[in-house]
């Protein structure tokens, strides 16, 4: 499963950068607005340090300025992924884009069947929100679910990009679930190293070691 995080601090996404485990970066209008400074000099930073996709949002609701929108988007770099928003005209422009040549990552996907529409639109990726929906009482994951089965029975290339995840354990079922990407925030991608019995295990090996009186270097 490909590890994206879920961001627009370019300065923290540089750091994580470094662990080699990056393979690419969603951002969101939200995302920029927390982060703050100039959008497309955040997205050129953000993608000098990750090579992988880079997801840039429009955020025009009509088909036209999307498509306008989003070929700027695209001239910031070549990793730069067009996020779209799973409406009509979020659609319509991404099939425009997709036959120009240029990948999208079709966002606020809430149920299969707008999964199911996004890969007839030829949509790179589809991000279907997980937490937003454990967070009204549905069972994100199921979403996951059912969107892997759709997609395999007929063979759609669109990659099911989870999102709007919250926890380690949202990323190890979303993995379970047959995902292709999951979008981590870096909180929980730092979280997913972490586990007490192997702080407790190094403590000991540590202790043993010490004891020898030797080194390796
Ligand atoms: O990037 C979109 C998505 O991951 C947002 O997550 O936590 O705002 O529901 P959240």
């Amino acid at each position: 499963m490909q590890i994206f995080i879920d961001s627009a601090d370019a300065k923290e996404l540089a750091a994580l950068a470094m662990t080699g485990l990056v393979d690419g970066v969603t951002t969101n209008p939200s995302l920029v607005a927390k982060a703050g400074g100039d959008f497309f000099e955040t997205l050129k930073a953000i993608c000098a340090s990750v090579s992988g996709p880079i997801s840039a949002e429009v955020v025009a609701q009509d088909y036209e300025t999307m498509l306008a929108e989003g070929r700027k988007l695209r001239t910031v770099a070549d990793n730069i992924v067009v996020k779209l928003p799973l409406t009509p005209d979020g659609l319509r422009a991404c099939k425009t884009l997709e036959d120009e040549g240029h990948p999208c990552n079709v966002t606020l996907c809430f149920s299969a069947v707008q999964a199911l529409l996004a890969a007839k639109a030829g949509a790179t990726f589809i991000s279907p929100f997980l937490g937003r929906l454990d967070d009204g009482g549905q069972d994100g994951m199921q979403l996951i679910r059912e969107i892997r089965a759709i997609y395999d029975n007929y063979d759609y290339p669109t990659q099911i990009l989870a999102a709007s995840i919250r926890t380690a354990s949202h990323v190890r079922d979303a993995a379970i679930a047959g995902a292709d990407c999951a979008t981590i925030p870096p909180a929980v991608f730092k979280s997913l190293y972490k586990h007490h019995l192997t702080d407790s295990g190094l403590a000991a090996f540590m202790k043993d070691w010490a004891a020898t009186g030797q080194k390796i270097l």
